[in-house]
């Protein structure tokens, strides 16, 4: 008896730590998987506009960064998080995750293109961020997410 008691204890208590050592929850880390895209779009757009000497592997790695974002992104959409008070995903997510996730894919070609793009210099680099890659995210926002006045 006295045993059980104590192994029920020392499973509680893991549990206790193992919520505390994982991460926020879905929500924030899908806001972070965004922040990490805007940081390597950010980089890009600098040495595309001269801001910063272009540099294609640099620029590569931005879009490597880029490309590996939705596999992760779309796992992070579980049933009721559309309830959080943060969040700006929009329910069309639930009702549609077919479409949502065929926007994260075209995110997903658009930066591997963008990334292969960079060795061929910073002409064909400006082009295909612009002409692919950039278009993705307004692609889904506007489907998928809710601005909310800040
Ligand atoms: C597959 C759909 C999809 C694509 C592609 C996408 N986003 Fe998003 N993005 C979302 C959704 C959904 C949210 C809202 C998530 C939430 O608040 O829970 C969001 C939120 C954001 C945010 C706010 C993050 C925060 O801190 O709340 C920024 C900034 C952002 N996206 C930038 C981008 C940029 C830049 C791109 C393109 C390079 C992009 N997104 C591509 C779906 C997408």
């Amino acid at each position: 008896m006295k045993r059980l008691y104590k192994s029920v204890i020392a499973a509680s208590v893991f549990s206790v730590l193992a919520a505390a050592t994982a991460s926020a929850g879905p929500v924030e880390d899908r806001k972070e998987l965004m922040k990490t895209v805007v940081k390597s779009l950010k980089l890009s757009i600098k040495m595309v506009k001269g801001e910063m000497p272009y540099d294609a592997a640099a620029a590569a790695a931005a879009m490597q960064t880029i490309h590996e974002v939705p596999d992760k992104y779309i796992k992070l959409f579980p049933e009721g998080s559309d309830k959080h008070p943060e969040t700006e995903a929009s329910p069309r997510i639930w009702q549609d995750m077919k479409g949502f996730v065929e926007k994260a894919e075209d995110m997903k070609i658009a930066s591997a293109k963008t990334r292969d793009a960079a060795s061929q210099g910073l002409d064909a680099f400006k082009a295909a961020l612009f002409g692919e890659l950039v278009k993705t995210c307004k692609g889904c926002h506007e489907a998928y997410r809710i601005k909310k006045e800040k």
